[in-house]
């Protein structure tokens, strides 16, 4: 069995690339990550009304979630316990039950086994159905607005699994009082591992001044940083991590106007009661729009691109992508959101296509067998790292460009890979945080 151990070397911040091509890495990552992360099943604007669902995934098991007559939420594995046929075969829509439509087994709205075709006739009377439901998601969390989920019943409550990583989501996702809405959707596969797409927004903002330079500079909003890596200086920011593996960066100073969203965007959030509103839920000194994870692949893009990705084996992946809007913002600026997504990470961005031929390249190279040992370098760890500094809950690195949110995520990856329970888990990241002894609770 290939052992995860002689791959991922935390101290020495380095990194063997089998562990972005082997398939017997990617079973142990469907079983030690996937069944006990929690992970992003949809939100609240996409399923407002009793019936109405939405397919999402958790890893490689697609999962349903549905609104329920009493307006609570239910999540269920979309697969048929007769002969494992998909029970819903659309993606989202409204329903009264589902309908398997290969025997025509049907289910409640919670994926209780409700009718079996013939079940008086051809089945023996002590047949029991109760005992046939579809495998229910067991923990569920609606975190404002975003449900969660996750296989795992000893996982640790949402909220701690966010730990000091809840005050940089909050600075994107609750800075209004009608909440948020999606806007778009869509999705695409590509070719390469999962963690290489993961790894970015939790740590590394560095590429873009030399990827996205071009884009950039045509899309004219951050030609700032090609001025700057032309001039040879550093931009200011910031960098966080928390300990199961969240992380995410952002240019800018304290008090200057957030560069990633559009002019329209911005001018709504100037008007005067909105600027209220933000003042109020979040305080002053938030500034945190850039870009985020949730590990291990819940993506909040300071655009309000709000992805999530899907593993499809070590060398491909689905990302599934919306763009989310402020519920009680005008239609234009809505329209000028999902616009900005389009162009910028939709499958036909440009920040996008930048992106995924990094990734495709790399992962080619991969096939081959000297590659696959050469290792990597995650050694950009200059800058040192605080804990709790000014407002900055958790670990951060008063520099934008760092790789210590990026080795904190492969340390959480390692300790879940290597542990046999979240208790287990849970120990080794009170002992692994990085330049702090243990009794810090972020
Ligand atoms: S597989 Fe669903 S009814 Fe047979
Ligand atoms: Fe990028």
């Amino acid at each position: 069995m290939t052992d995860i151990t002689d791959l991922v070397d935390i101290e020495n911040g380095r990194l063997n690339g089998q562990m972005f091509t082997d398939e017997e890495i990617y079973q142990q990552e469907l079983e030690k990550v996937w069944k006990r992360a929690w992970c992003f099943l949809a939100h609240d604007s996409q399923i407002p009304k009793k019936g109405d669902f939405f397919q999402n995934y958790i890893g490689e098991d697609p999962v349903m979630v549905v609104r329920q007559k009493d307006g609570s939420v239910a999540a269920f594995l979309n697969q048929c316990r007769h002969r494992g046929m998909r029970i819903c075969r659309v993606d989202s829509g409204k329903a009264k039950a589902f309908t398997c439509s290969f025997h025509g087994w049907s289910y409640d709205l919670d994926g209780k086994l409700m009718n079996v075709p013939r079940e008086d006739t051809a089945y023996p009377k002590d047949f029991d159905k109760s005992q046939w439901s579809a495998v229910a998601v067991p923990r569920l969390h609606n975190y404002k607005g975003f449900w969660f989920g996750s296989w795992d019943p000893d996982a640790p409550d949402f909220e701690e699994y966010l730990g000091s990583a809840k005050y940089y989501l909050d600075g994107y996702i609750d800075r209004w009082d009608e909440g948020m809405e999606v806007v778009s959707f869509n999705r695409w596969v590509l070719p390469n591992n999962w963690k290489f797409m993961a790894e970015q927004p939790t740590s590394d903002m560095q590429h873009s001044e030399i990827t996205h330079v071009s884009a950039a500079t045509v899309l004219n909003k951050a030609s700032d940083a090609a001025d700057r890596t032309l001039r040879g200086e550093n931009p200011t920011g910031r960098q966080f991590f928390s300990d199961y593996g969240h992380g995410g960066a952002w240019y800018g100073e304290k008090g200057k106007e957030v560069p990633n969203t559009g002019k329209a965007m911005q001018e709504w959030e100037k008007r005067p009661e909105i600027a209220e509103q933000i003042a109020r839920r979040l305080g002053d000194d938030r500034e945190v729009r850039g870009h985020l994870n949730i590990w291990p692949t819940f993506m909040v893009l300071g655009n309000y691109t709000i992805r999530v990705t899907h593993p499809r084996g070590p060398g491909e992946q689905e990302i599934w992508s919306f763009a989310f809007a402020p519920k009680g913002a005008d239609e234009q600026t809505k329209d000028s959101i999902r616009r900005d997504v389009m162009r910028t990470f939709s499958p036909a961005g440009m920040f996008e296509a930048d992106d995924a031929l990094n990734w495709e390249e790399m992962q080619a190279i991969l096939n081959g067998r000297v590659a696959r040992d050469s290792g990597f370098t995650y050694q950009m760890t200059g800058a040192p790292i605080q804990w709790d500094e000014g407002c900055y809950p958790g670990g951060s690195t008063q520099h934008v460009f760092s790789d210590n949110a990026a080795i904190n995520m492969y340390s959480n990856y390692l300790d879940m890979m290597t542990s046999d329970s979240w208790e287990e888990i849970k120990a080794k990241r009170a002992q692994h945080r990085m330049g702090k002894p243990s009794e810090s609770t972020n």
